[in-house]
């Protein structure tokens, strides 16, 4: 078949199913030129959130998906592939992250979205890499604060805000991979470059970095920072497609890892594809399912996510109810 038919089929079914097509920036470009909107994780949940459609496709990772149905529990959440899972998921299994936070009742529990439903419902507050610093920010400073599941992400906002946390010790296996070493030798063959990074990224490679920022503000730092014309870009590769429209004047080099291997690039979120959307709406499954009572406890944690993004104030527990 050819990609124009591909294309018309999925138009097509769009309209059938009045359904909204949405794209994580780490797709691959065709991907992303097919979806109503590209962002961030922050920005996929909020969206899904506020569509007036019935049904909603999320071409990227389950959680994000999951997201959407939490916040939107009667809209159709589809996945081009149920088994697009994360790392950061698979680092933080329900029943260890509850004897954690077991733990530690009196503590504040904050969890990056990258977690599973089951670890959200016992979670206080979720955080993305866009409002992280704005949630924490809205925690009493007399309260302990557990951070999980991202060891990179809590260490690098632990710092910034001068705020102790304890650290799960998950990381995402694809940000990790970065050699600080070789960007070290980049930064000496580029010295005008600039170095922006995702928080997920070993410390040693935030050490380095110009900008620290979730995907969307790497994009904006691309698009918006017009004094500068070289980028060393530590994050996945996905979002060179959206640079190179933002800045086809810039030259846009990947930060490297040991070896020559494509560690820059998600294996989940390429498990996607046109073929795999066009199947989803046709056959509108893989459906995203969550137990009712496990989705009223994880919509918790997101509502008060999103009511702080909000600029809205919230009541946090005084200790871990089961
Ligand atoms: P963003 O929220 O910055 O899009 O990051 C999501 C993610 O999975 C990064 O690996
Ligand atoms: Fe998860 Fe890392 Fe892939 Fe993001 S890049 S979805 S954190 S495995």
């Amino acid at each position: 078949m050819s990609a124009q038919t591909l294309l018309a089929e999925i138009a097509e079914l769009k309209k059938k199913r009045d359904a909204l097509v949405l794209a994580h920036y780490y797709e691959d470009g065709d991907i992303q030129d097919v979806a109503d909107a590209v962002g961030d994780s922050l920005f996929l949940a909020q969206e899904g959130e506020k569509a007036r459609h019935p049904v909603v496709l999320l071409a990227g990772v389950v959680f994000m998906a999951e997201s959407v149905k939490i916040l939107s529990p009667s809209k159709t959440v589809l996945v081009p592939d149920a088994n697009a899972g994360c790392s950061l998921v698979d680092h933080s299994p329900y029943d260890e992250y509850l004897a954690w936070r077991r733990e530690r009742p009196e503590a504040i529990t904050v969890t990056y979205v990258n977690s599973s439903a089951a670890v959200k419902s016992i979670t206080d507050v979720c955080v993305t890499s866009s409002n992280a610093e704005k949630i924490v920010g809205a925690i009493p400073r007399d309260r302990e604060i557990l951070f999980g599941p991202d060891r990179n992400l809590g260490r690098y906002l632990s710092k910034k805000l001068d705020r102790p946390m304890t650290l799960w010790p998950g990381a995402c296996e694809v940000h990790v991979l970065f050699s600080s070493r070789r960007l070290h030798e980049l930064k000496l063959e580029h010295p005008d470059a600039r170095v922006i990074a995702h928080p997920e990224c070993n410390e040693a490679i935030l050490r380095h970095a110009d900008v620290v920022g979730s995907t969307s503000r790497l994009l904006q730092e691309v698009r918006e920072n017009k004094a500068v014309s070289e980028f060393i870009v530590a994050t996945e590769h996905g979002i060179f497609h959206q640079m190179r429209k933002a800045r086809p004047d810039a030259k846009l080099i990947q930060a490297p890892a040991e070896g020559s291997c494509a560690c820059n690039e998600c294996p989940y979120m390429k498990m996607n594809s046109l073929e795999k959307i066009r199947d989803a709406l046709l056959g509108m499954k893989p459906a995203v399912e969550i137990e009712p009572a496990l989705l009223r406890k994880a919509k918790v944690s997101l509502d008060r996510m999103m009511a702080i993004t909000r600029g809205e104030r919230v009541i946090w527990p005084e200790t871990f109810q089961e």
